[in-house]
């Protein structure tokens, strides 16, 4: 059941400014889904210690979820999953030179033991990310749970049955 006490939100980082352009998409799902959010830049190389402190006190700071972008050598969401026990969703970022493959691999190959859920790179990526921290939510959600059953519906109906 959803209370205010349950109800949690999702928390979305990302390694620098320039992942907002894909990171962007993830905070208009959570928006349309009326999930309470956050957003900030952490990077796990230019501000190790924002990034110490961030995942340290995620849990205490009532986040359920959290959804980490990073591109290149993606190492943020492997390295607050390594600092907190929440789920957290790696969003692999479409990078210049290996159009993100090399982000991919970074965030999806974590070594047993530290486990990093990875979605799509890109844009698909953050939205899923957001479909996905969607439903760790609506198992203690009634609400949240509504809105995304309510989402699948509309895309279902969306679906043409013949092409024009
Ligand atoms: C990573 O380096 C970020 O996640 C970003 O995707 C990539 C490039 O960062 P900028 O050089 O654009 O700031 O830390």
């Amino acid at each position: 059941m959803s209370t205010k006490k349950s109800y949690k939100k999702v928390s979305i980082v990302m390694g620098s400014q320039s992942d907002f352009k894909t990171m962007k998409f993830c905070k208009k799902v959570l928006k349309i889904l009326k999930i309470k959010h956050e957003i900030n830049i952490v990077s796990a190389h230019r501000t190790p210690e924002r990034m110490y402190q961030f995942a340290r006190k995620a849990e205490k700071n009532n986040v359920a979820v959290i959804i980490a972008g990073a591109g290149g050598s993606a190492h943020l969401p492997g390295m607050i999953a390594a600092l907190t026990n929440l789920p957290v969703i790696g969003v692999p970022i479409e990078s210049k030179k290996l159009k993100g493959l090399d982000s991919l691999l970074s965030i999806v190959q974590m070594p047993k033991g530290i486990p990093v859920g990875t979605v799509a790179i890109g844009k698909d990526g953050a939205i899923n990310a957001a479909l996905f921290a969607a439903s760790i939510i609506s198992l203690t959600d009634k609400k949240i749970k509504k809105k995304l059953n309510l989402w699948r519906t509309k895309q279902t109906r969306s679906v043409k049955n013949k092409p024009n």
